[in-house]
């Protein structure tokens, strides 16, 4: 081949190539059958059509290398139905489907100094736009006695594979538009059946207990899951701080809503903001974590910064982000999941391999970077703290 040839081979290479890499991903909505389904979509209509299908329990977001390298030559449509994606729309028929920075990332190395090393290995394959999205360090955390022992899912499986529908309802949509949520300053009001109700800036929650590390199995509802090294402190010791009076037998929880930072929450499907639930005893249990952070760093807006719940023998949904509310309550208080399809969503949504879900089996997950599924235990292997709970419940009628 002539040197001529060749040169302008690769002038045509590297110019498809970037075409390619110009073309930009849309994620969109379309009506069929009275369903909406949510769809990615890049390239030229008047191209050759490439629909690419996933099967559950997987979502167009496996797709979202693919897509941009392919479509310079095709018109690909990736479809979200019976993906993970809650799928939403007005009637019954919801189904969840097959669910700021304060700073940027600036010091690496004195970062990676306090993370714990068997973290290093994940956070290192960060990619450098991953790393812009990272929060800042939480100091020295104290070691939990209830950690688990299962290896830490990878730093971008836990920050890029989520579910906060305020931000969009595919799994990378929060990563991408909660990167400008104004996490400060922020207030988390605790009132309701209390003898002293109270309004904690985020400075006080922080300082409320000492932070630990909690390593705790995080089990979706949609049948997938990850091992979290989360940071913060049971949530008990929020709650001893207002006095709950007699009449308090329930906790309430809502999420902060603000359609003019989440316009994707206007397809969100689901009614908002988003609210959840829990028996008073269940939230004074010490796994009920009041979380500020992972990997060693303050959450990252996709996470539900600055505070959330996480009660790891739950179904995931329970988990409620970035919190502003907390209400004690004498009778039991709605949760978005349970009001959007009752048939589908409990209250109490314990980890149950025994209890399908009404269109999946829940006996089996798949654990993000795992190949093969395995099997889901009983409270999501926290049977032994949470059982007597629920002792005498009939937990196929209570799911
Ligand atoms: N909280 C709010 N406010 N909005 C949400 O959409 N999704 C829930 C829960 N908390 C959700 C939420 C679901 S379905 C899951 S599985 C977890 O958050 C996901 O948490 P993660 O993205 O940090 O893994």
């Amino acid at each position: 081949m002539s040197n001529k040839l060749f040169r302008t081979l690769l002038c045509a290479w590297a110019l498809i190539a970037c075409l390619s890499a110009a073309a930009p991903t849309n994620y969109k909505t379309a009506k069929v059958l009275g369903l909406n389904i949510a769809y990615r979509e890049a390239g030229d209509p008047s191209s050759p059509k490439l629909v690419l299908l996933h099967g559950f329990p997987a979502s167009s977001h496996q797709y979202r290398d693919l897509i941009p390298a392919l479509a310079s030559r095709f018109h690909v449509i990736a479809p979200d139905y019976r993906g993970e994606k809650m799928l939403i729309k007005k009637s019954l028929e919801i189904s969840y489907s097959e669910v700021t920075p304060k700073s940027l990332y600036v010091n690496r190395r004195s970062f990676l100094a306090g993370v714990p090393a068997a973290f290093l290995g994940a956070r290192e394959l960060l990619s450098p736009s991953a790393q812009a999205l990272a929060s800042e360090k939480l100091g020295n955390l104290g070691k939990s006695s209830l950690s688990a022992s299962d290896k830490p899912s990878s730093y971008k499986d836990v920050t890029t594979y989520n579910n906060f529908y305020e931000f969009g309802t595919s799994k990378d949509q929060p990563a991408q538009l909660a990167k400008n949520f104004k996490t400060s300053p922020w207030v988390v009001s605790v009132d309701g059946e209390v003898a002293k109700p109270r309004k904690f800036s985020m400075e006080e929650v922080l300082k409320l207990a000492p932070l630990e590390e909690r390593i705790y199995r995080h089990r979706c509802v949609e049948g997938w899951s990850i091992v979290v090294p989360w940071a913060g402190y049971s949530l008990s010791a929020l709650l001893k701080q207002v006095e709950p009076t007699s009449k308090a037998k329930f906790v309430y929880f809502e999420s902060y809503y603000d359609l003019k930072q989440m316009p994707e929450a206007k397809h969100a499907g689901i009614p908002l903001p988003y609210v959840e639930g829990l028996r008073l005893d269940e939230a004074m249990h010490p796994l009920a974590l009041l979380c500020v952070g992972l990997y060693g760093e303050s959450l990252p807006p996709q996470d539900g910064a600055p505070v959330r719940l996480v009660v790891p023998w739950k179904y995931g949904f329970k988990s409620i982000k970035s919190l502003v509310k907390i209400k004690l309550v004498s009778s039991q208080p709605q949760n978005t999941w349970n009001v959007s399809n009752a048939r589908e969503y409990g209250f109490y949504s314990n980890v149950n391999p025994q209890v399908d879900h009404p269109r999946w089996s829940q006996s089996s997950e798949r654990r993000l970077g795992e190949l093969r599924r395995r099997p889901t235990l009983m409270f999501d292997g926290y049977a032994d703290q949470v059982a007597h709970l629920y002792a005498g419940m009939d937990l196929k009628k209570n799911f």
